[in-house]
């Protein structure tokens, strides 16, 4: 069965790609529950320092997802860039190894 996509998504589908903004880098920090309990949040604001540090927030996109799959070792992230389109994970972060 084919659902037909919501008013919503046909709208993102109707974007031209000119308006969608391409980034360098593409930074997924898991803040799910296990990975807030060990610092996610720190790490993400760690993360957030650095790339307004290196001066690259128009070149990184950071978001937060809800799990990525490996919670006992957390806080966990993956960043996908142009170098490595298939991601590199980090598992157990803490805020001092901000990647
Ligand atoms: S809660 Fe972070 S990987 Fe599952």
């Amino acid at each position: 069965m084919c659902r037909k996509p919501s008013p919503r998504k046909r709208n993102l589908l109707k974007r031209s790609p000119q308006r969608i903004r391409h980034y360098e880098s593409h930074v997924l920090i898991c803040t799910g529950s296990d990975c807030k309990k060990r610092g996610a949040k720190e790490t993400r604001k760690a993360i957030k320092s650095e790339i307004r540090l290196e001066s690259i927030l128009g070149e990184v996109r950071l978001d937060t997802v809800d799990c990525l799959g490996f919670c006992k070792y957390g806080p966990n992230a993956i960043i996908y860039d142009g170098t490595d389109p298939k991601g590199t994970w980090h598992l157990g972060l803490d805020e001092s190894e901000a990647p």
